[in-house]
């Protein structure tokens, strides 16, 4: 089985490893050049009037970098951060109980804020416009409503799925920041610095490749780095060159491109199995074996904006440049 590159479950990775890996501050944070400068507004005139600084969503593909933002935005504001992640707030009590060990001006972190249950979410409604906690005492007819003062704090939410959240929800974060894939040049630059990171050597054309490969992402990137480096210990002294690169990334079956062994599945599956398209995601996925939330959320978006399929309301389609990745011919447009 091939090794999968894209692993939608991947927030486990070694965290010590990828905290030092992790920029603190924001000038040391690279690309998103735009919700960079607007972080860098917002926060300093938070500062400046010595408030909480105004609730942010940020979204976009996973593994650009929403919880490193995060961070970067506790460490900007000089004050704590608390994680927690959407799926693993069951009852609207635990989210109470974090809610309540905040202090004044504190961030409040929430991944995947679209998978927070709904009665879980609507404690955060109060939470975020008044700062009070309205929590449920006693059973039946001796069931009350009391109201906790919370210290004014900063909800953070990442989500992959902007489209998933409640309009109430998405209406009380005053900063909504939408996260793009980084440029070749952007990931480049993450990729030398990870080099100083770790003291590895890499050559000019090396990290140029791997930036080309990691489909506009610095966890892939950073994941796929670890991985040349192993070849080049071995094989290379140390010293990450092209050759080194190629041999690793082929062996990985990441191709020129950055697809991998899944996303050639998926595209086979629209070409072959069912004529180019259009077909539902549903249709794709059971061909496949792959969740359709890990194929809408992890493949997709990247093989639409690099043109490889189109959606349509009838579902998605395989474009030429889908044919040619993969050596088939493409008939479709002498037909329509
Ligand atoms: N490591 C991962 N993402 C990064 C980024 N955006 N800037 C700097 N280092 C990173």
């Amino acid at each position: 089985m091939q090794e999968r590159v894209v692993d939608p479950n991947e927030q486990s990775l070694d965290e010590e490893d990828v905290l030092s890996l992790r920029p603190s501050k924001l000038n040391e944070y690279i690309g998103q050049h735009e919700a960079k400068e607007m972080l860098d507004v917002y926060i300093k005139a938070a500062l400046k009037r010595n408030e909480a600084l105004d609730h942010v969503l940020l979204y976009g593909p996973p593994g650009l970098g929403k919880t490193t933002l995060a961070t970067i935005i506790a460490n900007e504001l000089d004050v704590n951060i608390k994680v927690i992640s959407g799926p693993a707030i069951e009852r609207s009590g635990d989210l109470a109980a974090v809610l309540s060990t905040l202090n004044e001006g504190d961030v409040l972190f929430i991944d995947e804020i679209h998978r927070l249950p709904r009665y879980v979410e609507e404690v955060l409604y109060s939470a975020m416009e008044d700062y009070v906690l309205d929590i449920m005492v006693g059973k039946d007819s001796q069931a009350r409503s009391i109201r906790v003062d919370l210290p004014p704090f900063t909800l953070i939410g990442a989500t992959t799925r902007f489209g998933d959240l409640a309009a109430p929800l998405r209406d009380r974060f005053g900063v909504v920041l939408r996260l793009e894939y980084y440029s070749v040049d952007d990931l480049k630059l993450i990729i030398d610095r990870t080099a100083r990171v770790f003291e590895t050597q890499i050559d000019k054309e090396a990290s140029l490749e791997l930036a080309l490969r990691s489909r506009g992402t610095p966890r892939i990137a950073n994941r796929l780095f670890r991985r040349v480096r192993d070849f080049a210990d071995v094989r290379n002294d140390g010293v990450i060159s092209l050759d080194v690169c190629k041999e690793a990334l082929g062996k990985l079956g990441i191709d020129g491109n950055g697809l991998d062994y899944t996303d050639y599945r998926y595209l086979r599956a629209i070409i072959e199995t069912f004529k180019g398209g259009p077909v539902g995601v549903e249709s794709i996925a059971a061909t496949i074996s792959e969740e359709v939330t890990t194929i809408e959320d992890v493949y997709e978006p990247y093989l639409l904006q690099e043109g490889y399929i189109k959606r349509s309301n009838r579902g998605r389609i395989a474009t030429e440049k889908a044919y040619n990745q993969l050596g088939i011919k493409y008939l479709k447009g002498i037909f329509s």
